[in-house]
C-alpha cells in the first residue's frame, strides 16, 4: 500500500509545550492512522518528547505505524530532543511496536480504579478526619488560593523524588505562573481540578497536596493526578488522608461520577499501599518506554 504522511498543524500550544501531528492516508485519501508528538517547554524537561501512534486496527502490520513514527522521531531529532518517551499496556501490540522500534520499557506502572459505589464511606471518613495535633486538611476547586499560593508552589517539589525508573523525565521547576497555568488549563478543557492539602498548624504551610481531575458533565471517571509529601513530613499518614478526603468530597460533589482512576509506579509500594487500602482495584500495567536520540 502506498502511503501518505501529512504533518499538520495544530493549534494546541500552552504553558506545557506544543504537539506536532501527523496523518497517515491511503492512496484514495482515507485516513488511516495518526501520531501526536508532544514537546515539553517546562523548564527542566525541554530535552523531552512524548509519543502517541494509534493506526486503525484494519490497518495494521503494513508499516503505517512505522512511518509515522519516522516522522515523528525525525521531528524530535530536528527539535533538539535526547529522548522520546511513550506508553504502551503490557503485552499489548504497542508494546511489540516500540519495542521492536528500539524503545527500552523504563518504567512500570500499575493502573486502578475506585468504583465510587463500593467506596466504604464510613472508613474513608474515619480516616479523612482523624484527629491530629501536627497537621490539618483543606481543599479548594480550580487555583490554589492566595494565602496558600506560595507554600503550596514550594510544596510541589515534593514530587521531585516519586520514583520514575530510568525515565529522563528532568526535574520540573515550579512557580506561580506555571501553577496557575496549569489550573487554567484543566478549566480551558471543561474540567474540573480538586485539590485536598495538608497544612501544617504550627505555621500554616501547605506540607502536601492531592489533586483530582472531574470531567465538567461529573460522570465517568475521575483522574487522579499527583499525590505528594514533603519529605520531612512524610511517615505521617497525610497520604492516605489526603486521598481519602479527595474520594469523599468527589462522591459529595459529585453523585454522578462512576469512578476514581489512578495509577502509580510498581516501584512506589508506599502509594500503592495506601491505593489498597482505599478501596482501588488494580486493572492492568503499563510501560513508559523510552528512546534515547
Ligand atoms: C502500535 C501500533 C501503532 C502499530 O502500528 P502498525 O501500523 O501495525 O505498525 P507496523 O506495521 O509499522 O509494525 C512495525 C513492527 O512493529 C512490530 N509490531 C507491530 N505490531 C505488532 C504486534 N501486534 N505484534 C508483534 N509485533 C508487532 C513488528 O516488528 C512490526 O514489523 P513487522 O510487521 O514487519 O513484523 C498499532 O498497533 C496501534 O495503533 N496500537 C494502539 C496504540 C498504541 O499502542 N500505540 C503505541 C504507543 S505510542
Amino acid at each position: 500500500m502506498s502511503l501518505r504522511i501529512t504533518a499538520l498543524t495544530d493549534a494546541e500550544e500552552n504553558s506545557a509545550g506544543r504537539r506536532l501531528v501527523w496523518l497517515a492516508s491511503d492512496p484514495d485519501g482515507n485516513p488511516v492512522g495518526r501520531a501526536f508528538l508532544r514537546l515539553f517547554a517546562k523548564e527542566g524537561q525541554r530535552h523531552l518528547a512524548e509519543l502517541d501512534v494509534q493506526v486503525h486496527p484494519a490497518e495494521r502490520r503494513r508499516q503505517v505505524g512505522s512511518l509515522l513514527l519516522d516522522a515523528a522521531v525525525a521531528a524530535a531529532r530536528d527539535d533538539g530532543r535526547r529522548s522520546v518517551i511513550a506508553q504502551a499496556e503490557a503485552r499489548s501490540p504497542g508494546a511489540s511496536f516500540l519495542a521492536a522500534k528500539d524503545f527500552r520499557p523504563a518504567l512500570a506502572l500499575i493502573y486502578a480504579r475506585l468504583p465510587l459505589a463500593d467506596a466504604d464511606l464510613p472508613a474513608l471518613t474515619a480516616t479523612a478526619e482523624a484527629p491530629h495535633a501536627a497537621y490539618r486538611l483543606t481543599a479548594w476547586e480550580g487555583t490554589v488560593p492566595d494565602e496558600l499560593a506560595d507554600t503550596f508552589v514550594a510544596s510541589r517539589r515534593a514530587m521531585d523524588d516519586m520514583p520514575m525508573g530510568t525515565v529522563d523525565h528532568g526535574t520540573v521547576v515550579w512557580d506561580l505562573d506555571r501553577v496557575r497555568a496549569a489550573a487554567a488549563a484543566v478549566a480551558a478543557r471543561g474540567d474540573l481540578l480538586h485539590t485536598v492539602a495538608a497544612v501544617d498548624r504550627a505555621d500554616g504551610s501547605v506540607v502536601g497536596f492531592t489533586e483530582l481531575v472531574v470531567p465538567g458533565s461529573g460522570t465517568g471517571d475521575g483522574q487522579h493526578y499527583g499525590t505528594a509529601v514533603l519529605p520531612e513530613h512524610r511517615g505521617h499518614g497525610l497520604a492516605r488522608r489526603m486521598k481519602a478526603a479527595s474520594i469523599l468530597r468527589a462522591r459529595a460533589h459529585h453523585p454522578g461520577l462512576g469512578g476514581l482512576l489512578t495509577d502509580t509506579a510498581d516501584n512506589n509500594p508506599h502509594m500503592r499501599r495506601v491505593n489498597d487500602e482505599l478501596g482501588y482495584l488494580p486493572t492492568h500495567t503499563a510501560h513508559e518506554y523510552q528512546l534515547d536520540l
